[in-house]
């Protein structure tokens, strides 16, 4: 069979740095837990997050296999999700403070809060550490299962954990797993001049 890294790494129109090309969001975990240094150079790469007035909104819930947290994420996740996140060795959920020190709302919190989950999927990766976020989960649920504040909002959850065997999945999700990872191309996005015209540069 193909390395699955071989065929996740995408060819790119432009060379990026190689853990952006080698991020991808795995189903199939390895039983390995993630070592506690690792932990915590991945989220320390959070904390160096840009973010509006430098309000950090970002906080996470760290769930280990077998402790009660992570078995409250994992109920909390639609079943889809619970068929394979469950491989993984720590589930975390990401949450964000939706407001500053004088109670106004902090309309950046969600911006701030992906920027972070970015940063530390990157460091991830160089640990060799692989994330998949999750948008499907019942995040109410959750939220009262773990006693979430007031003023806090649970925005994703996401999985740490070394690569697995395929051959652990459902063989529909193996088929995914084995899928080359696609994206509409630079040019599509990305413009000069007007709206939808393709950037002069490219
Ligand atoms: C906010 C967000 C929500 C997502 N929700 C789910 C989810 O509920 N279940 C799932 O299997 N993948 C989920 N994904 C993973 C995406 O499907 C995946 O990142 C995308 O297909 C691109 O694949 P790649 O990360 O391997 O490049 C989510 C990703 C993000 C950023």
């Amino acid at each position: 069979m193909q390395n699955i890294d071989s065929i996740k790494t995408p060819s790119v129109d432009y060379s990026v740095h190689p853990l952006i090309a080698a991020r991808w969001s795995p189903r199939a975990y390895d039983t390995k837990p993630v070592e506690s240094e690792k932990l915590q150079r991945i989220f320390e790469a959070a904390r160096w997050t840009a973010s509006a007035n430098n309000l950090q909104p970002w906080y996470f819930m760290v769930g280990l296999k077998g402790d009660e947290v992570y078995q409250k994420i994992v109920d909390s996740l639609v079943e889809f999700n619970q068929m394979w996140a469950i491989n993984a060795p720590v589930l975390v959920l990401a949450i964000a403070k939706t407001t500053n020190a004088k109670g106004e709302p902090n309309k950046s919190y969600a911006y701030d809060l992906g920027q972070s989950v970015a940063m530390l999927s990157l460091q991830a990766m160089e640990e060799g550490i692989y994330t998949h976020q999750m948008g499907g989960f019942d995040a109410s649920a959750v939220t009262l299962a773990l006693e979430i504040p007031e003023d806090y909002k649970i925005l994703v959850a996401f999985t740490l954990g070394y690569p697995g065997d395929a051959g652990i999945l459902h063989p529909n999700l193996q088929k995914l797993e084995m899928s080359p990872r696609s994206r509409r191309s630079v040019s599509e996005s990305v413009f000069t001049g007007s709206f939808g015209h393709k950037a002069d540069f490219l």
